[in-house]
């Protein structure tokens, strides 16, 4: 059995008053890419905000490497391995692309060191452009960006929130190729994703969240082919 690195157990949390996700459960194993797909206004985007201690969680629990991680804030969590790639505004658009890395690793007391390099050997294309303004950038540069100043904390796991939201197929190919790479080097990823499709097809399991609550979950392969999914999600 491997381990978790991720567990949400019965996360309660919303906006206000206004409880959103109403006790949901989700696990991430060791090395996996776990998908979440769901209709719009599922909770998915909420339940990555609480996860990553931008919402209060009450009740419910989230565990990281084994620890009780329930309701600390963000920059303590990224310290202890959990990175986040939020949905919109991801990135410094006044800032050059190397200023947004340097924002990346802000919380480190001794300096990114030879990290720079590590990111830059992953993302080219951002290395030969490192003085540019990040408001420049094309949004699949832009996602690349925010990709890679997540790496700069060497995370143990990911959370992405449409990495490939309104880019050209040519460059979803492309963002899939990249999130499998960072997998392949030791991050445990946990996708939400429109594509769902290419979604679980680069992920291990996957979980389907519906008005706030766990509807669906297996193996990716087995969603793929599962009716109901085809016909809500994949247009099958
Ligand atoms: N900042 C906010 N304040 C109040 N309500 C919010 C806020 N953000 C989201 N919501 C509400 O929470 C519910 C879930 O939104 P959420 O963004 O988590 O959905 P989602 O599954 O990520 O959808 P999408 O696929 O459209 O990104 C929706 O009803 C939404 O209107
Ligand atoms: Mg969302």
């Amino acid at each position: 059995m491997k381990n978790r690195v991720l567990e949400a157990e019965g996360v309660v949390t919303g906006y206000g008053e206004v409880e959103i996700l109403h006790g949901v459960d989700i696990v991430v194993h060791e090395a996996e890419i776990v998908a979440i797909i769901g209709p719009n206004g599922a909770g998915k985007s909420t339940f990555l905000k609480a996860v990553f201690g931008l919402l209060k969680v009450d009740p419910g629990r989230i565990s990281l490497m084994g620890e009780e991680c329930t309701n600390k804030r963000p920059d303590e969590l990224v310290l202890k391995g959990l990175g986040y790639v939020p949905q919109v505004d991801n990135v410094f658009a006044s800032l050059t692309i190397n200023e947004n890395l340097e924002m990346g690793a802000y919380v480190l007391s001794d300096g990114a060191g030879d990290r720079y390099e590590r990111v830059y050997e992953m993302f080219p294309d951002l290395a030969g452009r490192r003085g540019e303004l990040a408001g420049r950038l094309s949004g699949g540069q832009r996602q690349m960006l925010a990709l890679a100043r997540a790496l700069m904390l060497d995370p143990k796991v990911l959370l992405l929130d449409e990495p490939s939201a309104s880019l050209s197929p040519k460059m979803v190919g492309v963002i899939f190729e990249r999130i499998a790479a960072i997998n392949e080097s030791g991050t445990a990823i946990l996708l939400v994703e429109q594509n769902t499709k290419e979604a679980l097809s680069v992920s291990d399991r996957g979980y389907v969240l519906a008005t706030g609550e766990n509807r669906l979950e297996g193996e990716a392969r087995g969603l793929l082919e599962n009716e109901d999914v085809g016909k809500l999600y994949l247009g099958t």
